[in-house]
């Protein structure tokens, strides 16, 4: 299985995925598929529905290694958010700096099945947060602010 990672506007990237309901061969088929297609090109995220594939799968990258979560869920965000630079592999070339809680409590499971829970901050917040949106169909020019999307808008009529 070979999977191709779709660049916006491609509409399946607004479609929300389904819960994974059984771990079976085909999810762990994807999920392989998956971490090859990221890493064939850089990055330290990804989701199903950026391959096309509407289940709630996402990779996360921590030190060089790709973790597989399964119906991955934020459960708490924290109150103080930060600025961070994100970029996404269905936007080649744009980073924007994008504000989000610093520190979100989440749970998953792994392709074992086993539930996990745990707290994140920093860039693995961001990533968890970052693809969890996308199994909502939700992208990052989405959480930018009215002011950076009109500043966004103008350089773009400009170019
Ligand atoms: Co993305």
């Amino acid at each position: 299985m070979v999977l191709e990672i779709k660049k916006y506007p491609d509409p399946v990237l607004r479609k929300k995925c389904d819960e994974v309901k059984e771990i079976n061969e085909e999810i762990r088929k994807i999920s392989r598929a998956m971490i090859e297609a990221k890493k064939n090109s850089r990055g330290i995220g990804l989701a199903a529905s950026q391959v096309g594939i509407l289940k709630r799968i996402i990779i996360v990258e921590s030190e060089d290694e790709p973790y597989i979560f399964l119906n991955p869920e934020i459960l708490e965000k924290s109150k103080k958010q930060e600025i961070m630079e994100e970029g996404c592999l269905s936007f080649p070339g744009l980073f924007l700096k994008i504000k989000r809680p610093k520190e979100v409590e989440i749970k998953a499971l792994n392709l074992n099945g086993q539930k996990i829970k745990m707290k994140v901050d920093g860039l693995m917040a961001r990533i968890f947060q970052h693809e969890i949106d996308h199994l909502n169909g939700i992208l990052f020019i989405d959480r930018l602010s009215w002011w950076q999307k009109l500043k966004l808008k103008n350089k773009k009529v400009r170019d």
